[in-house]
């Protein structure tokens, strides 16, 4: 087990991570000049489709003001800051990633979010927090790191509140083997996915109710065909995050989507009362 997060923690390694950004977002402005969600969109939304996934699995979500949300896997931290700025609620990030967590932070003090929006370096297998803490958790392109995913599930039912509501954006397997490397592992050792239906299958034993259910395999395609098509991708953009080989990872999962080998998922569940 150990083993696995390391090499998925190698994989996120991003050294000097903090102060790369702080370099590439001097494009933007002073370092005194608050940056919005908007500007920030094309390197910290770490999942196909940006912030139109991230608003949209919100909604979905049903996250409102006041409401206490917790970000597995939170990489850093775009779609906490999307959702506190648009939706009014506290978000609490956690990633394996010490480097991803220290640049969360760091953007976060740059959007004037501190107060709103947290993180702390954790793993999703061993939540730091007290049973039934958030009213919503989200899972965005991060189950595909993870391969005890009876345990991923049962953490996060547990840190959930009875009703509460469990949202995912997930990579799926579909049909033949994914070509690596891709955004989240650069070799199958670092790589869980399961298959939309087994997804679903290590969810709901561990006390959810399926709510809602969207293949987004289509919507994916037509976004990675419309991004091709418009050209080179705004700057600073993710490249920063993971480095050089960004663009063929990328290229890659676009790849597989197309060839029909890996699909998109997005799904919420409420969490059953704890004794069901
Ligand atoms: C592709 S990124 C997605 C980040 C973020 N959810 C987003 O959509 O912008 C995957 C993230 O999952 C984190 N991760 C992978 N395995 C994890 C684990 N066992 N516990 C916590 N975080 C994990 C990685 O460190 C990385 O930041």
């Amino acid at each position: 087990m150990t083993d696995v997060l390391d090499g998925v923690r190698d994989h996120y390694r991003a050294t000097g991570l903090t102060e790369r950004l702080k370099t590439a977002l001097a494009a933007l402005g002073p370092e005194d000049q608050q940056l919005t969600s908007q500007q920030l969109a094309a390197l910290d939304q770490f999942h196909t489709r940006g912030l139109a996934a991230t608003a949209e699995l919100g909604k979905l979500a049903g996250v409102t003001a006041g409401m206490s949300v917790l970000d597995v896997g939170s990489g850093v931290g775009g779609p906490a800051r999307f959702l506190a700025a648009t939706r009014g609620c506290q978000v609490t990030g956690v990633d394996l990633s010490e480097p991803f967590v220290d640049a969360a932070r760091y953007l976060t003090e740059r959007t004037g979010q501190s107060g709103q929006v947290s993180f702390e370096t954790a793993s999703a297998l061993e939540l730091p927090f007290d049973a039934g803490r958030f009213d919503v958790v989200l899972l965005q392109h991060v189950a595909m790191n993870i391969s005890d995913r009876t345990r991923l599930y049962h953490e996060i039912r547990r840190v959930l509140k009875s009703g509460g509501m469990f949202a995912i954006f997930d990579v799926v397997l579909n049909d033949g083997e994914p070509h690596y490397p891709v955004l989240w592992a650069r070799t199958p050792a670092t790589s869980f996915l399961l298959t939309a239906a087994a997804t679903r299958a290590a969810i709901e034993p561990a006390g959810f109710r399926t709510l809602a259910w969207q293949d987004d395999t289509e919507v994916a395609k037509a976004w990675i065909a419309q991004l091709r098509a418009s050209g080179p991708p705004p700057s600073p953009n993710l490249g920063v995050v993971m480095g050089p080989d960004f663009a063929q990872l990328s290229a890659n999962l676009g790849r597989n989507l197309m060839e029909g080998r890996l699909g998109i998922l997005t799904a919420v569940f409420e969490a059953a009362s704890i004794n069901t």
